[in-house]
């Protein structure tokens, strides 16, 4: 409808073009006023005339076509009411066909997306899980606009802290207790080693020295590394599982260990690197930046070095239209460096095509969560609680449900809770953690949504294999609740787009609410069981599209559904 308003609006305008009226255009908030409303200030600046006139003029030029029930005047504004039949009738001819939403923008291109990327021997944290969501919803949203997506987990897996867990395993820990506890243990041996470098700084030699054995390739400290690595991948896999994603290539920075050394002679090279107190770094001091350090004064490569090498690595193996970073806000300045880095090298497509995507930190607002050796909260602690709160309002609310059912409506509802939760907000913004908020089954949360879309299913399983169809009678859903929830209906490619544009997923997680909350309230006024078949087909028709948008949406967050909870 919005488009045919422009095409009126664009054959009687002659000194705007369709991009300028789009733009103008209103949907105006009070229904008195019209659903669309078209303002003439500019163009009263333009043609010096009082824009009264200039809308009355237009008014009057506009021959009203049938799918226009009315146009006014109202000051300065052209305000349009639509046939809302003849709009029914379009929202459900857009949106009947499974693909609504998909599109083919992004044929033919690649994206790269680094994200989740945990710290090989360190727990899979909340900030991790924030990273892995974001991510995981961006592959979904840029492939749902057909990009060729590559899940890049660039896993902490090198540098000089394996030095140091080497040396102390080796001084104090044992394989049994590793084997046993994974992470936890290798944590403990962690902290261990700085405090007892706290008394023999002697320590830290041998941690270099460690490291360096790794860096030349030392069978020894590769295999221990090799070990620590495995046991790490193990535990970071069991919580992706646990979530129901998957990753294309699983290349940390350690992937990129032999790529460092070209990085540097390719600096070199082009005169980019200077010595500084014994190591080596990029002077970004003409862009205000702190200098990015490409070596230490012990030879050795870090962050930033083994970033530059991906940056190249990517490019040439997948060749990216964009890549795009998923870290906490902290590392803002390591990407700004790393980036100003790759366009000093003469790479063009840099300034464009590198993006930092930063989020926010997770509080915990006084919530009890649990916590592992050391006082350590695991992501799968979290994932594994909600499934149990979960699980406790199921057996409550769903007695009849059989066990299998309520163990897999608990999982997936549970992860789908925390993972929305963590969409809901828009990512820079600090995201607050409550059991009672997020495990809700009313208010703007996974569960509601989810319970939402259980309900759509509910009413269609009085049918036997109900199929939405265009046989039916539009004029059924003319009344405000229809109207506003197929209004809804209508948005959802535009809200991908979106979403798509402004690397944001809460734009997605706040339309499912929106639409969920539209349904139940055409659900309310609506009956749905009615004797006539027509009014019933239509009805379940706007329902049963309505259930597919819902788990779309959800699908484009990283949540699945259930039938029944
Ligand atoms: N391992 C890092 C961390 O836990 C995140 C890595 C982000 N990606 C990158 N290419 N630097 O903070």
């Amino acid at each position: 409808m919005k488009n045919k308003i422009i095409e009126l609006l664009n054959g009687a305008i002659d000194i705007l073009d369709t991009a300028q009226i789009t733009d103008i255009l209103e949907e105006p908030p009070k229904k008195e006023l019209g659903d669309y409303a078209f303002p003439c200030f500019r163009l009263a600046k333009e043609m010096h005339k009082a824009p009264q006139m200039i809308a009355s003029e237009i008014a009057e030029k506009i021959e009203k076509p049938d799918f226009v029930d009315r146009i006014e005047v109202q000051g300065a504004y052209v305000n349009f009411f639509v046939n809302k039949t003849q709009n029914a009738e379009g929202v459900i001819a857009a949106s009947i066909d499974d693909s609504y939403g998909s599109s083919e923008e992004g044929k033919g291109k690649v994206i790269c997306i680094d994200y989740s990327s945990p710290n090989v021997a360190k727990n899979f944290h909340v900030g991790h899980l924030r990273t892995t969501v974001i991510g995981n919803s961006l592959y979904k949203i840029y492939s749902k606009l057909g990009y060729k997506v590559e899940r890049i987990n660039h896993l902490g897996d090198w540098g000089t802290q394996f030095g140091k867990l080497i040396v102390a395993y080796k001084k104090w820990g044992s394989e049994e207790e590793v084997k046993e506890k994974g992470i936890e243990e290798l944590m403990r041996l962690y902290v261990l080693f700085h405090d007892e470098a706290d008394k023999d700084e002697a320590l830290f030699d041998e941690a270099r020295a460690w490291f360096h054995k790794m860096e030349i390739g030392d069978e020894e400290a590769l295999s221990i590394w090799k070990w620590f690595f495995d046991i790490s991948l193990e535990e970071f896999k069991r919580t992706y599982a646990l979530m129901g994603m998957e990753f294309d290539h699983f290349t940390g920075e350690s992937f990129y260990r032999d790529m460092t050394g070209d990085v540097v002679n390719e600096l070199t090279e082009k005169g980019l690197l200077t010595d500084s107190e014994g190591a080596k770094i990029v002077d970004l001091s003409e862009y205000d930046m702190a200098p990015c350090l490409i070596l230490k004064n012990d030879g050795s490569s870090i962050y930033a070095t083994r970033d530059i090498a991906a940056v190249e690595y990517r490019k040439k193996t997948y060749n990216f239209e964009k890549c795009l970073y998923v870290t906490g806000q902290e590392q803002k300045l390591h990407f700004a460096q790393v980036f100003k880095v790759m366009e000093l090298l003469g790479n063009e497509w840099a300034k464009d095509s590198l993006i930092h995507i930063p989020y926010g930190l997770v509080s915990l607002a006084g919530e009890k969560l649990s916590t592992r050796g050391g006082n350590v909260i695991y992501a799968e602690d979290i994932l594994k609680e909600a499934i149990s709160k979960i699980r406790e309002i199921i057996d409550e609310k769903n007695p009849d449900l059989s066990d299998e059912e309520k163990e897999e409506a608990s999982r997936i509802v549970g992860v789908g809770a925390v993972i929305f939760n963590d969409l809901y907000n828009q990512r820079i913004k600090d995201v607050s953690f409550s059991w009672s908020h997020i495990t809700s089954f009313e208010g703007e949360t996974g569960p509601y949504v989810q319970y939402t879309y259980a309900r759509c299913s509910s009413i269609l399983r009085n049918f036997d294999n109900f199929k939405p169809s265009t046989d039916i009678d539009y004029s059924v859903l003319t009344d405000e609740t229809s109207t506003e929830l197929l209004k809804e209906i209508s948005r959802f490619p535009a809200i991908i787009s979106e979403a798509a544009e402004r690397y944001e997923p809460s734009v997605i997680a706040r339309y499912a609410v929106d639409l969920a909350q539209a349904f139940n309230r055409f659900y309310t006024e609506n009956r749905i069981m009615v004797d006539d078949t027509k009014i019933r087909d239509t009805r379940c028709t706007v329902t049963a599209i309505t259930r597919r948008i819902l788990k779309d949406s959800l699908d484009l967050l990283g949540i699945g559904v259930v039938e029944k909870m």
